[in-house]
């Protein structure tokens, strides 16, 4: 029996589960985007659904994003808190965060989203320097040879129980052993860092890449 694609797999996941969401909103946003030249490097439909479950999972009402381009699995994220939640999401690019906060004002999200401006590292000094943290899930999905400084950030920022997802895991040479990359060297350091128990959900679009989910058991 021939296998399914990924490129088949993707999209039946997606229409399978879409009418138990708004998807006008995640249609329009993605044509936002689409329409101010925004690359192409959101998550699928079907991935924002198992970041959508994830958050509703864990009951999570603080989430924070790193890498927020238009706002396409933001809203995924900030429609799964409850109306009291709140979703902060860091981006570098000041066009790319004002496409996003357009596609969360259209989608009623305001009130529960904050999108902050420049560059990452200094956005998550700030939050530490301000004493804002106990993140119930952190999402890491911004400039691959970052992931390994946002990692100790998100350990930090998340509360002992929560949850670390990082996107794009199974991606740029991650299965190559002598491969120096951001992403294998994020990958080492998510290993073998004491206190996190982390597992990977392969994700599929165009290919096969990787959703890492990461417990923090102590710190
Ligand atoms: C893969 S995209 C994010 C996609 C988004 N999470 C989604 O699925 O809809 C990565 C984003 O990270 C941003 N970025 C790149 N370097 C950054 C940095 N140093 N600090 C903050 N954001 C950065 C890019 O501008 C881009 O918008």
């Amino acid at each position: 029996m021939p296998q399914n694609t990924p490129e088949e797999i993707d999209p039946f996941i997606a229409q399978l589960f879409a009418h138990q969401h708004d998807s006008s909103h995640y249609e329009s946003a993605l044509a936002e985007m689409q329409a101010a030249s925004l690359p192409e490097i959101n998550v699928s439909a079907s991935e924002g659904m198992t970041l959508h479950v994830l958050i509703r999972a864990v009951a999570a009402k603080r989430v924070l994003e790193i890498g927020t381009l238009g706002g396409y699995s933001a809203l995924w994220l900030a429609s799964a808190l409850p109306a009291n939640g709140k979703l902060i999401t860091l981006e570098l690019d000041p066009k790319h965060a004002a496409v996003a906060t357009a596609n969360i004002l259209k989608a009623g999200l305001s009130d529960r989203v904050e999108v902050r401006v420049g560059p990452a590292t200094e956005s998550l000094a700030a939050l530490e320097r301000d004493g804002i943290g106990g993140f119930d899930v952190t999402f890491i999905d911004a400039n691959k040879d970052g992931y390994v400084d946002y990692l100790d950030y998100a350990i930090r920022l998340t509360r002992v129980g929560g949850v670390i997802l990082s996107d794009n895991t199974l991606t740029h040479s991650a299965l190559d052993p002598t491969a120096d990359t951001g992403i294998t060297r994020f990958n080492r350091k998510l290993a073998h860092t004491p206190g996190l128990i982390s597992a990977v959900i392969p994700t599929l679009r165009h290919g096969i890449d990787g959703l890492s989910i990461s417990v923090v058991v102590h710190k």
